[in-house]
């Protein structure tokens, strides 16, 4: 950790934050905080570049926040964002700047990579552009996983108002090839861009996926596969062994759960286009300088970063749900869990000294009202409390009349229902309320609205990452299961179980054919 970090549980806020949630913090009940504050709306409400936050359904009371707020600075998070805006190594374990921001902000000769970063862009708009006015290409193939897959696919989904008709984007990630096979039958290799996404290009499933959709191309009788393959990677060399010619790069300094923004959103400037690709760029951007320069009181990143350690760490609060009211939005949970559980799904702190306190929540959700009739029976009267978060969008974008305002209505209804509870003596009916939320409302689902909203889920990671003292940019928990998986692969084609647990040899023998 840099000499301006401190970690949380050695500043002097969070012994104050321990005593705070002793004597009012575990009993602090929303009603009783609305009845004798009617501004409580307002004052725990904030609005950032294209969001508007309702903070005021969480367990905060102003002398808590005052507290969060000096746990963030005495933590030294202030001094950590401007390290990672200079650009410095802050992801230390592997030696790396953490700089995605940059592939937003406008081009700045000055700046390190800046101009290179803005070269790329114009490249791979250009070549979106190209892909866009050919009326033969009709299908386009993301194969990727992790980053390289779910920011792409998710964003196409949220901006579907704005996809060009005409085309099909298809998403393959899992080394299950029933789904390469279900989105390859119905396609012909003329018509069929594939864009091979992989930030190291040697990640199992993309290669494995990548190869046999070459070869699927080849026995289908395409044959120009630099004019339907296209790569996006940092690793130039080994698409170009791929026989890849056609090639978008990005930096090691672009975290593959960043990476978006970078290459990696080309099936997104695909559908969307260059201009609206440019407006996502931006609304992430104004999120950016609302993170850098706000103060921590009016930062929207920073105050829900705190308020998710107080939940974590004084409340113990397990998991927290995502409640997208906005079909568009229905891959925005799974996005957040790489996201967040990727990134501060931690152990150790960023030295490698094992945490006394806990880290990630497990995110989860679906998209509302469908969770209603699922899981909402258990946030309301389960015995955990889930905070949840709320996302409503004001300007509906369908024709169909009657839906959205019920659409809203549930949101707006859901949220009331966690706070307020019911009594009821009976107590099957009975709701204990008091239960947190956060509301966000968006106007309109847009490219610079979604590219600020997922630029404020970044920068709130990084914050309960900073506060915690980890380093929230690397990921050295899926290796070891990599790892095993070679070594099982072949133990699987040879039978050979020798020196295996007894459950591991087990199964494989079970599952050999
Ligand atoms: O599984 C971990 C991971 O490295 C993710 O962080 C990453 O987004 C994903 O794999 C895919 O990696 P790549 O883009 O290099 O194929």
């Amino acid at each position: 950790m840099s000499a301006a970090r401190t970690r949380c549980d050695r500043t002097a806020a969070w012994g104050q934050l321990q005593e705070r949630f002793r004597t009012a913090g575990s009993s602090f009940d929303l009603r009783d905080a609305f009845a004798q504050d009617p501004d409580r709306f307002t004052r725990f409400s904030l609005q950032a570049p294209h969001v508007f936050a309702d903070l005021s359904k969480n367990l905060v009371d102003a002398g808590t926040e005052q507290l969060l707020l000096a746990l963030g600075r005495d933590s030294g998070l202030e001094a950590h964002r401007a390290a990672m805006f200079a650009g410095e190594r802050i992801n230390n374990t592997e030696n790396r700047a953490v700089k995605h921001w940059l592939l937003r902000a406008p081009r700045d000769a000055q700046a390190p990579d800046s101009v290179a970063v803005h070269e790329t862009l114009e490249a791979m708009l250009a070549y979106a552009e190209h892909v866009r006015a050919d009326a033969d290409i009709t299908d386009v193939v993301n194969i990727g996983i992790g980053g390289s897959d779910l920011g792409p696919q998710m964003a196409v989904a949220a901006l579907d108002a704005f996809r060009i008709r005409g085309k099909r984007f298809h998403f393959v990630s899992n080394i299950d090839a029933h789904e390469l096979d279900a989105v390859l039958q119905p396609l012909r290799p003329e018509r069929t861009l594939f864009l091979i996404a992989s930030k190291t290009f040697t990640t199992l499933e993309t290669m494995t996926n990548a190869r046999s959709a070459r070869v699927w191309f080849q026995q289908q009788g395409g044959s120009d596969v630099a004019r339907h393959f296209a790569a996006l990677t940092t690793n130039v060399e080994a698409a170009r062994q791929f026989g890849i010619a056609t090639t978008f790069g990005f930096w090691d300094w672009v975290g593959g759960r960043y990476s978006l923004w970078s290459a990696i959103g080309l099936p997104l400037a695909i559908a969307i286009g260059a201009g609206r690709f440019q407006a996502f760029l931006a609304g992430a951007h104004a999120m950016d300088q609302h993170f850098r320069t706000e103060p921590l009181e009016r930062n929207l990143p920073a105050r829900l970063g705190l308020l998710d350690v107080w939940y974590r760490d004084f409340h113990r609060f397990g998991s927290r749900s995502i409640a997208p009211y906005h079909s568009a939005l229905r891959r925005f949970p799974a996005y957040l869990q790489q996201l967040e559980m990727e990134s501060n799904g931690k152990g150790v702190d960023a030295q490698g000294q094992p945490l006394p306190f806990d880290t990630s929540p497990v995110l989860w959700g679906e998209a509302g009202t469908n969770g209603q009739h699922a899981y909402f029976q258990m946030l309301h009267q389960g015995t955990e409390r889930v905070p949840v978060e709320f996302f409503a969008v004001r300007e509906p974008a369908h024709r169909i009349p009657g839906h959205h305002e019920l659409l809203l209505a549930n949101a707006l209804a859901q949220a009331q229902a966690l706070m307020q509870g019911r009594v009821d003596p009976g107590g099957h009916r009975n709701f204990t309320g008091n239960r947190p939320s956060t509301f966000f409302v968006l106007d309109a689902l847009t490219p610079e609205s979604l590219g600020a909203l997922i630029a404020l889920y970044e920068h709130r990671v990084f914050t309960s990452g900073s506060v915690w003292g980890i380093d929230s940019f690397d990921q050295w928990g899926v290796e070891l299961g990599k790892v095993l998986a070679t070594d099982l692969a072949g133990r699987l084609q040879a039978g050979a179980t020798e020196g295996l647990d007894a459950s591991t040899a087990g199964l494989l023998r079970r599952l050999r054919p």
